[in-house]
């Protein structure tokens, strides 16, 4: 399974992979916005950092525009994958991008059938966004186990980039699944290997070790 850190704050990634946990990174235009620095700029930062596809996502909602983005994105860095949000025009914009060879995640998926139509456009990875399904009391969980048994039943070539992680469980159960990728705020990277029975056992090793003759 892959760990992609959700994140456009460089410091964040530099610690997330000294611990060989970013295997790519997501971004998204509220992350940039929060990180106030101008957008392309951090792009090229983390592609200088990191080898694994970068998200990059466009903000057009109209073919022509997101084409124009997905072209500019696209000629940036070879490991830039441009993000298009899941409505008619991105999914026209997915196929487009698929025909020339460049690389799409497909953010903001919230069912099943919408992450079908994604894989018949040719998408690289479909985003779905299982933190926000939950806030609104619907099983984020249960949209990757139906998009992976889609995925599998007729073999689409597709990852399943399990986005919106808020906890470790996602994370757990995202694996059991057999999704390729879940995208995860360094938060949760850093809570995934934490265990109150480690720092236990760690402390009662570390005294012990006091009580042997030096
Ligand atoms: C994924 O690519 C998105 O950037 C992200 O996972 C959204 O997470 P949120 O729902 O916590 O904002």
């Amino acid at each position: 399974m892959k760990f992609f850190i959700d994140t456009a704050e460089v410091k964040e990634i530099k610690e997330a992979a000294s611990m060989g946990l970013v295997d790519g990174v997501t971004t998204n235009p509220s992350l940039v916005a929060k990180s106030g620095r101008k957008f392309k700029d951090v792009l090229l930062e983390i592609c200088d950092l990191v080898k694994g596809p970068v998200s990059a996502e466009v903000v057009s909602t109209n073919y022509d525009g997101m084409m124009k983005e997905a072209r500019e994105y696209a000629a940036l860095r070879n490991n830039i994958v441009v993000k298009i949000p899941l409505i008619a025009e991105g999914l026209k914009a997915v196929r487009t991008c698929h025909e020339e060879g460049i690389k799409t995640n497909v953010t903001l998926c919230f069912s099943a059938t919408q992450a079908l139509l994604a894989a018949k456009a040719g998408a690289s990875y479909i985003s779905p966004f299982v933190g926000r399904l939950d806030d609104v009391s619907t099983n984020g969980m249960q949209l990757i186990s139906e998009i992976v048994q889609i995925y599998d039943n007729y073999n689409f070539e597709t990852e399943v980039l399990v986005a919106s992680v808020r906890s470790p469980m996602h994370v757990h159960e995202a694996a059991m699944l057999g999704a390729h990728v879940a995208t995860c705020p360094l938060s949760v990277l850093l809570q995934l290997c934490k265990h109150p029975l480690t720092d236990l056992g760690l402390a009662k090793f570390l005294s012990d070790w006091e009580k042997v003759p030096k």
